[in-house]
């Protein structure tokens, strides 16, 4: 657990630790479950790449050229045991993964709107594979740490940093309800896909802004429906045949619950519907995907009936 050097000592390290050896002990079983991951994992990380390069849409992870014909289909063999793909682009050792996320794209609209992530300390909440934490390396942050309680994007994105060797990113199983063992630790918090989620939205964001330390900013973006009026939908069951989706919000709503938690300088930069070029299926993610959850018949529809979604990006400040 080499990550609490970065963090002071208002943390307190013993409950942390207990939490971190807890969630150890957990994925460190010799079950199915956790061994499908584990073992491309060890096996990928025997692979150091001599190349990498994180300013590109696509994040490349050593070159075809570094490895024999072979070893590139051994490998190719391990990424696919990490399938379904959600986030990327990547190209590892000359292997193409196309994930069913365009996920360039998020980060071509938050690019503009970042704060100087230089020598910075940094929570990305909901990392999944890391292709966020690794975009954020050509801008220099001090430490970047993933929140992902899920085990098979948690072993994906320990197999490629392995492989590409970022010593200022790091990843834990921890899930946002861990976020309060960290008070006032962040210069920079990204919470992306994250609150439709979580039950109650306000408290989340009240941890939030608590983890941060004083005049940190806050990256949110989340699903959202139209229009301007400051209400949420709350779906009988599903949206979009997503379970455990409860409130989604207006651009308006998400900024009032922002305000409500304690945030200044909210900024709502960027909206857009969603759509199929952006979340597709691809050769990496076989299943169901955008065009699967909209009504065939109105595009502007969920199959639930319910407005389609689209995502809103904000940034808001700690005073
Ligand atoms: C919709 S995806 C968003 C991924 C990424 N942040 C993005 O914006 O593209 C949600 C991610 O949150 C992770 N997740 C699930 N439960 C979580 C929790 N309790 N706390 C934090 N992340 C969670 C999922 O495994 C998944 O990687």
């Amino acid at each position: 657990m080499h990550y609490l050097n970065y963090f002071h000592s208002e943390i307190d390290f013993r409950a942390l630790a207990e939490v971190h050896e807890r969630l150890q002990r957990w994925v460190n079983q010799q079950k199915k479950g956790f061994l499908r991951y584990r073992v491309p994992y060890e096996q990928l990380s025997t692979y150091r790449a001599v190349h990498t390069e994180c300013g590109a849409d696509t994040v490349t992870i050593g070159l075809a050229e570094e490895v024999a014909a072979q070893t590139q289909q051994e490998i190719k063999e391990q990424l696919r045991c990490f399938m379904p793909w959600r986030k990327g682009p990547f190209s590892v050792f000359g292997i193409d993964v196309d994930a069913e996320w365009r996920s360039e794209r998020k980060w071509n609209r938050l690019r503009e709107r970042l704060p100087d992530l230089s020598g910075k300390i940094v929570a990305d909440i909901g990392c999944n594979n890391g292709y966020y934490m690794f975009r954020m390396v050509p801008l220099k942050p001090r430490f970047v740490l993933g929140f992902e309680p899920s085990v098979q994007h948690y072993y994906c994105f320990k197999a490629l940093n392995a492989m590409a060797g970022f010593e200022n990113l790091d990843i834990d199983l921890l899930g946002v309800e861990h976020i309060s063992l960290f008070p006032q630790s962040f210069d920079v918090i990204f919470l992306m896909g994250i609150i439709y989620h979580r039950i109650s939205p306000i408290e989340l964001l009240k941890d939030v802004v608590a983890a941060l330390k004083p005049g940190g900013t806050l990256l949110i973006e989340s699903q959202a429906i139209p229009g301007n009026e400051p209400i949420a939908l709350f779906p009988e069951h599903t949206y979009a045949k997503v379970p455990g989706t409860y409130f989604v919000p207006t651009g308006k709503t998400l900024e009032n619950w922002l305000l409500r938690a304690g945030f200044s300088e909210i900024e709502l930069f960027c909206s857009h519907p969603m759509s199929s070029e952006e979340q597709r299926r691809t050769d990496w993610m076989e299943f169901e995907s955008y065009l699967d959850y909209i009504d065939p018949e109105d595009a502007s529809r969920t199959v639930e009936g319910y407005p389609a979604p689209w995502r809103i990006f904000l940034s808001a400040r700690k005073p």
